[in-house]
């Protein structure tokens, strides 16, 4: 059985493409950008001549499609949608105002979870709309990347909203990313890979520029969105499961499936370049994305460890080393590397995958959950 976050990953990948047409007048630097100025009679878009990266084709017309899971993606991303305000937060406000209604260890976890989350949701924002659209050549893949661009300004809304409703103090909580260090070398650790794709200057087109962007899509929609949301993910999903800030719990329910998808959808662009450009896929670069990979998931381990020093929910730091490794090992297959820690075989969460499914836990949070839908589809694999 699938999980959640196996992915309804590029079932059949689309073939290399055949023939390119000549680039446009106006595209700079060979790929084309949707801005060039517009030949009257110029001949007609070809499927084959789609391509995920280094595209000279008018990127203004949606179809013909050729990558049919980007537009599906992007019709199930609209099917999911939701809004933060939906959900009621009453429960979660009169617990956080009970002296007695969690312990501090509790109170610092979802104090930190914000303070992660609050900011790092704008990083992967300014990262897809500053960074990766322009260099993604395609109008399929770049309108999923504008609804993605939307749902990461909802989350950040989510995150804001819990901020308010519980009275947190706002300047402690978006700071946390400049004033903690667990949280901070996660951010820090992103940075250099957004950074690099921004930079006026760059262009894909050479081995090396076309690495650099694989390289940084890697860092973004396999470490960032998938790996290092989920101890925070665990940590606050484990208090729904407690029937603790069930509000929260629910918002963040939604925000994980909306994250599946995007690392899903990351993963089928990653393996859509490395088909159509085997070349960059060289030994030394998997090593890199392998490297990467080790050391992205020794900060989250650390992360974790820094967040609950003690045993709390149920959950202790130990347990997120398995849970990490595990899930490094998932998403280092995903795009076709190697394990990074064999040993890893056991997933300590598997309630993980299960709480997802709103189908079948539709009790799990006693929420209006069962109500919910108003785009339609609640089941994301
Ligand atoms: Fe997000
Ligand atoms: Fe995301």
């Amino acid at each position: 059985m699938l999980t959640w976050d196996d992915a309804p990953a590029t079932a059949t990948p689309s073939a290399p493409a055949a023939k390119m047409p000549p680039p446009s007048s106006h595209a700079a630097h060979g790929a084309a950008t949707g801005l060039e100025n517009l030949e009257m009679g110029a001949s007609r878009i070809r499927v084959d001549d789609k391509k995920i990266i280094n595209c000279r084709a008018d990127l203004n017309q949606l179809v013909p499609f050729k990558y049919k899971w980007a537009w599906e993606k992007y019709l199930d991303a609209c099917n999911n949608h939701w809004m933060p305000q939906e959900i009621g937060m009453s429960a979660d406000i009169a617990l956080w105002q009970d002296p007695k209604g969690l312990t501090d260890d509790e109170r610092a976890i979802i104090k930190r979870s914000l303070g992660f989350f609050s900011t790092a949701d704008s990083l992967v924002a300014n990262n897809l709309v500053l960074a990766v659209y322009k260099h993604i050549t395609n109008p399929e893949c770049r309108q999923y990347i504008l609804r993605q661009a939307f749902e990461e300004a909802i989350h950040t809304h989510a995150y804001q909203y819990i901020i308010e409703s519980l009275g947190l103090d706002e300047a402690e909580v978006f700071n946390m990313y400049r004033e903690v260090p667990s949280i901070h070398d996660k951010a820090a650790w992103s940075l250099p890979y957004t950074q690099s794709l921004a930079d006026e200057s760059f262009h894909t087109g050479t081995i090396e520029a076309d690495q650099r962007l694989l390289r940084d899509m890697i860092a973004f929609y396999v470490v960032f969105e998938g790996i290092f949301f989920y101890v925070g993910f665990v940590q606050l999903l484990s208090f729904g499961r407690r029937n603790k800030m069930t509000g929260t719990s629910e918002q963040i329910q939604y925000i994980m499936r909306d994250e599946a998808m995007h690392m899903n959808f990351g993963i089928d662009v990653i393996n859509q370049i490395k088909i159509e450009n085997p070349h960059l896929w060289t030994p030394e670069f998997q090593q890199q994305a392998l490297d990467m990979i080790k050391e992205a998931t020794e900060l989250e381990i650390r992360y974790a460890h820094d967040t609950m020093p003690r045993g709390v929910l149920g959950l202790n730091a130990g347990m997120f080393n398995d849970y990490m490794k595990y899930i490094a090992n998932r998403r280092c297959a995903q795009i076709g590397l190697k394990a990074l820690y064999p040993a890893a075989t056991e997933n300590p969460f598997p309630w993980m995958s299960e709480v997802l499914d709103l189908k079948k836990e539709k009790n799990f949070f006693e929420t209006r959950v069962t109500e919910y839908q108003t785009g339609g589809a609640l089941s994301w694999d």
